[in-house]
């Protein structure tokens, strides 16, 4: 195929796939199965391995970068970011209408104060971010920041797939054009992540908009990329080389023709009550919705007249938020337990008066952690509000403080275990994550519970029966103090236990039994190392042969994986370090645990490089770094960024550093450019 031949195809299939991830993400009505998706992407991905110059910064395939940032660099907007002042009641979204009203007829504009009108929006709960495109093309994304200038987060933003890379259409596009949105995780994203944390020994986020925040903070594009988010764009900071609309409702269908995703639902109202209506029904819709709303947005529906109405120093006048009340509900907090997990984490839990809340009754609410409890000063006996937000558990808000007797007692968070006795240490599980206080006792009975109950889960070993109840006595009478136990225990043993005849406990260890030949990646999972959730434990269960392979590998050969990173790694290295650990892996061997993984395929295993490995070191005078990456794996090569005894080559460039002075040391094969490109040829 020749270049111009290539080129024309590549245009053909990205014009197709910007098409079809428009139809999927923007208005969720694909055209296409995800098989027919799937081919044409690989297409576009091997002509760009063949003439890499196609892979032009709008092409689909550069959504994620592979390069992790070391920080974000500021970002200033072309136009200020504001936000809206807030209001819970009714009333006071008529004032703001009177107040707007009145502004107008000052400003000598009777005739329009006439015949204002409003739009009225969902309040997406989410982060506002600033989009940038020059001549059609997306250039920078930010945070708000201080309003005047934000975080550069285009890497992170360029994964989000409903954010066009490109703006739709060719006819008057802007030359200049910024806009304005909230970034989302969505409900369904929000539920998995969490379950995924939570099965990970991680600490989970509070609610949605912690969780988008949180995950557009992180430095590494990729991991960002398996967050699920999205976007809902509903405002304007600069258009130029075009006629700006002149309304909101014009705004959005604009939005809508460019590309974007603009609110699915929003009211155009001619009057207070009409406005008032459309802030009833909003409420009666938004939990359909797939984003966590917290509230409508009243906009004056002229954009050339919200000049005219101005602003304090906070926020503009021509708009206002109104916010629903969350559902709250008052009860007695009547004990503060501590729950000890898996990992050792100490977790206060409320233990309250039942109370109907959201369709539910409540008995127990979260107190999160310490500080929690003493910004709240929360004491036993208290009456306290409870929250339901989202589809999160319950947590205590508030105290009613106007309600104490003076009997109420204040709660000291245990300075020993509450299941062992040990004394209890205070740390993070991971950088950035909140400090919490830990059981450092492995052998403490909840953490042997918690580790047996996580390996006869269903997402790791699947052993039916093996719940809370079971789990319980096994461990209280000593029969099992480590998983491997389970594989020992008799069925005499089990009949005898409580609540257990000899029907289930021959089930029971029916499942035992069977959970023997489950696919490696369940067992490494199993074993609950912290970080390593089940999409990790698939991952490593692709690149490596067998749980042997895993446990032994170094720093190095697990953060070659893709999507390990360092945290994951050391985590991995750490546990397999610790001469329990290994003990364990051994008794399971010996009880004949399936250590081998189905997963397993040698990467490109078809290319004349399948199975070596290359480190790119100094600069080449031929092609780019780039180019060379894509011409290796192109040919079924694989590129590490550091050398190790399994590097193959080292390929070296002018100027190379410390990556040949380590290949040197290790003895590692180094080549030059020249050799290189002989080898290309004669691949
Ligand atoms: S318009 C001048 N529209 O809520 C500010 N904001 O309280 C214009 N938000 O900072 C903002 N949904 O982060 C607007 N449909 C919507 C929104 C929305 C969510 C956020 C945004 C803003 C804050 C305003």
């Amino acid at each position: 195929m020749t270049f111009a031949q290539a080129k024309a195809r590549h245009a053909e299939l990205a014009e197709e796939i910007r098409k079809h991830d428009y139809a999927y993400y923007v208005e969720a009505q694909p055209l296409i199965s995800d098989f027919e998706y799937d081919k044409l992407y690989r297409e576009l991905l091997d002509l760009e391995k063949l003439f890499p110059e196609l892979a032009a910064p709008d092409s689909p395939t550069q959504r994620v970068s592979e390069r992790p940032m070391t920080e974000f660099k500021p970002s200033v907007h072309l136009a200020p970011m504001m936000s809206l002042d807030n209001t819970y009641s009714q009333d006071e979204v008529r004032q703001f209408v009177e107040r707007v009203r009145k502004k107008l007829e000052k400003e000598g504009l009777a005739k329009e104060a006439e015949r204002i009108d409003w739009c009225v929006e969902p309040k997406i709960d989410g982060v506002a971010i600033n989009l940038r495109y020059e001549d059609g093309l997306f250039t920078v994304g930010a945070t708000r920041g201080d309003g005047t200038a934000g975080d550069d987060i285009t890497a992170n933003l360029k994964t989000i797939r409903s954010i066009p890379l490109r703006l739709k259409g060719t006819r008057a596009l802007p030359r200049l054009l910024e806009v304005r949105g909230e970034v989302y995780m969505t409900k369904e994203g929000f539920r998995k992540l969490n379950e995924e944390r939570a099965a990970a020994g991680e600490e989970l986020f509070a609610n949605p908009r912690n969780s988008a925040a949180g995950s557009l903070k992180q430095l590494d594009p990729r991991i960002v990329a398996k967050r699920k988010l999205d976007i809902v764009l509903y405002g304007l900071g600069k258009v130029e080389g075009r006629q700006a609309p002149q309304t909101q409702v014009e705004l959005l269908q604009w939005l809508k023709s460019l590309g974007f995703k603009a609110p699915e639902k929003y009211w155009h109202c001619r009057s207070t009550n009409e406005l008032l209506r459309a802030i009833d029904e909003l409420d009666e819709v938004r939990e359909k919705f797939s984003y966590e709303t917290d509230g409508a947005v009243i906009k004056l529906n002229s954009i050339p007249l919200r000049d005219r109405v101005g602003a304090t120093a906070k926020a503009p006048s021509w708009g206002i938020a109104y916010k629903y009340a969350p559902e709250q509900a008052e009860t007695k907090l009547k004990s503060i337990a501590v729950q000890v997990g898996r990992t050792g984490a100490l977790t206060p839990v409320a233990e309250l008066e039942p109370v109907f809340l959201a369709g539910t009754t409540v008995k127990r609410a979260t107190l999160h952690n310490e500080d929690q409890i003493r910004r709240l000063d929360a004491r036993v006996g208290d009456q306290v509000v409870i929250q339901k937000a989202g589809e999160i558990i319950p947590e205590v808000v508030r105290v009613v403080t106007s309600k104490r007797t003076g009997g109420e007692k204040g709660f000291r968070f245990p300075k020993e275990c509450p299941e062992c006795g040990s004394k209890v240490s205070k740390g993070a599980a991971a950088e950035g994550e909140a400090a919490v206080w830990r059981c450092p006792n492995p052998d403490c009975p909840a953490q042997i519970r918690g580790r047996i109950e996580h390996w006869c889960s269903r997402g790791a070993m699947d052993i039916e029966g093996g719940g809370e109840v079971l789990v319980a006595q096994l461990v209280k009478i000593g029969l099992v103090r480590d998983v491997s136990d389970l594989y020992r225990l008799k069925l005499a043993e089990l009949a005898n236990l409580e609540r257990m005849g000899e029907k289930s406990a021959r089930n029971f260890l029916d499942g035992v039994v069977a959970s023997k030949s489950r696919d490696m990646w369940r067992v490494l999972y199993g074993l609950g190392i912290l970080h390593v959730g089940t999409g990790v434990a698939k991952t490593l269960g692709r690149s490596f042969p067998d749980l042997d392979a895993v446990l032994s590998a170094s720093l190095d050969q697990l953060t070659e994986t893709e999507d390990v990173g360092e945290v994951i790694a050391d985590s991995i290295v750490q546990w397999y370090g610790d001469p329990r650990n290994r003990r364990l892996i051994e008794r399971l061997r010996q009880a004949g645990i399936n250590f081998k993984s189905s997963l397993y395929s040698p990467k490109a295993a078809a290319g004349p490089f399948a199975g070596q490995t290359f480190v790119l070191t100094g600069t080449l005078s031929s092609m780019t770094r780039e180019e060379a990456t894509a011409k290796i794996e192109a040919l079924g090569g694989k590129v590490s960024s550091s050398v190790s005894k399994k590097t193959d080559y080292v390929l070296a460039g002018e100027e190379a550093g410390s990556k040949l002075e380590k290949a040197q040391k290790l003895g590692v094969k180094i080549i030059d450019e020249k050799e290189f490109l002989k080898m290309i040829k004669g691949a």
